[in-house]
Order: structure tokens, then sequence, then C-alpha cells
């Protein structure tokens, strides 16, 4: 068994090449942190529901909010009503962001994490961060 020594070694070495990403993922990358619902609106709510249920809401929640502009300002509608038959105004401010006033712990977190960078805040500015950087 001459060379078995060599071997090994070698299939060490293989292995610490193949590894290595992971090896280094394991003691640096940063633990990912989902998007928090907790802000002062969530909190005083019994029950904590959205507007449709969450994981309708985590997959088409772009293109709720496409055709609520739409119909906002195509056919003047700016009432929302839900599959549980209630009442929303259509509002991308007062409405989404009303509830989900965190919109950097929550929005932008989320949204980093995927690498989509919504423009809608070019124009639609929320509260925090007026509250921040003052009306441009
Ligand atoms: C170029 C500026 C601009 C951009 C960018 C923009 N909007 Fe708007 N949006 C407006 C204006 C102006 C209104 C009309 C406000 C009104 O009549 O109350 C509006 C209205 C809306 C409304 C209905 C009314 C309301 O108060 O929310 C929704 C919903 C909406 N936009 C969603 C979006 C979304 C989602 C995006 C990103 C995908 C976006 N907008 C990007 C300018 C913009
Ligand atoms: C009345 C308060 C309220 C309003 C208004 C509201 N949300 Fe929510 N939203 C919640 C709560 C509470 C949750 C988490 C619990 C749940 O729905 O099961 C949530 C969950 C979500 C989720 C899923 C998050 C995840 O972790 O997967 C998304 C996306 C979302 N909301 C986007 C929106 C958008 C966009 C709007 C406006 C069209 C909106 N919300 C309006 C309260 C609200
Ligand atoms: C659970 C994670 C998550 C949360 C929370 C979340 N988003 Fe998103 N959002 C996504 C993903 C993922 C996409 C891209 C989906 C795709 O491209 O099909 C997206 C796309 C969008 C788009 C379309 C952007 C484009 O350029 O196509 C808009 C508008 C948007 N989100 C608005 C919001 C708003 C407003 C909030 C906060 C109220 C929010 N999102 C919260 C995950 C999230």
């Amino acid at each position: 068994m001459q060379g078995t020594g060599k071997n090994l070694a070698a299939v060490a070495i293989f292995f610490l090449i193949i590894a290595s990403p992971h090896l280094i993922n394991l003691v640096y990358a940063k633990a990912w942190t989902g998007p928090t619902e907790d802000t002062p609106r969530i909190r005083a709510m019994a029950d904590k529901e959205c507007i449709e249920s969450e994981g309708w809401m985590r997959r088409n929640h772009m293109n709720l909010l496409l055709s609520w502009r739409d119909a906002a300002l195509r056919d003047t509608d700016r009432i929302y009503v839900n599959g549980r038959g209630e009442r929303y105004d259509i509002s991308l401010m007062r409405t989404c962001l009303g509830c989900h006033s965190n919109r950097e712990e929550f929005c932008d977190r989320c949204h980093e994490f995927a690498a989509v960078e919504p423009y809608c805040w070019q124009c639609h500015y929320a509260p925090e961060q007026v509250a921040k950087e003052g009306w441009r």
C-alpha cells in the first residue's frame, strides 16, 4: 500500500478546494433575517392579517399594487374589496405603508435579498423617509 498517505493528502486537498466556498460561508455569512411585521399599527391588531392571506401577498403583492395603480388612476376606483369582503382605500402610502410603516425592515429588506429595486419610491415617499431626509 505504498502511496496511501499521498493519496489521502490529495483527497484532503481536493475536499478543501471543493468545500471552500461553504467553509467560508460557515464562518462569515450573516444569517438572513427576514422582513419584520412589527409596527405600532400591526401590534395593535387583534387578528394580525394582511389585506389578503400572507402567502398570497408574498407571491402577488406586486401585481396587486400594479392593479391598484391602474384602478385608481385609469378607472378612478379607490376602494378595494378583499377576499374576506373587507374594504380598503387604494393607497400605497396610506394603506400598505400605514400598517407596514417600517419600510426599511420590511419591503426593502426583502427586496435587497431578492435583488429587486421597485422604482415606486422615486415618487411615493414613505413617512419614515420624509422624517429622516425631509421632502425632496
Ligand atoms: C413618476 C412618479 C411615480 C412613480 C415612479 C410611481 N408612481 Fe404611483 N402614483 C404617482 C402619482 C402622481 C399618483 C397619483 C396620486 C393620486 O392621484 O392620489 C400615483 C398613484 C398610485 C397609486 C394609487 C393611489 C395611491 O395613493 O397610492 C398606486 C397604488 C401606485 N401609484 C402605485 C405605484 C407603484 C406600485 C409604483 C412602483 C411600481 C409606483 N406607483 C410608481 C406617481 C408615481
Ligand atoms: C391592516 C394592516 C395591513 C395592511 C393595510 C397591509 N398589510 Fe401586509 N401584512 C400585514 C400583516 C399583519 C402581515 C403578516 C401576517 C399575515 O398576513 O399573515 C402582512 C404580511 C404581508 C406580506 C408577507 C410578508 C412575509 O413575511 O411573507 C407582504 C408581502 C405584505 N404584507 C405586503 C403588503 C402590501 C403591498 C400592502 C398594500 C397593498 C399591505 N401589505 C397592506 C398587515 C397589513
Ligand atoms: C416576503 C418578501 C417581500 C416583502 C416583505 C415585500 N416584497 Fe415586494 N417583492 C418581493 C419579490 C421577491 C419581488 C420580485 C418578484 C418578481 O420579480 O416576480 C417583489 C417585487 C415588488 C414590486 C415589483 C417590482 C418590479 O420592479 O417588478 C413591487 C412594486 C413591490 N415588490 C412592492 C412592495 C412593497 C410596497 C412592500 C412593502 C409594503 C413589499 N414589496 C414587500 C418580495 C417582497
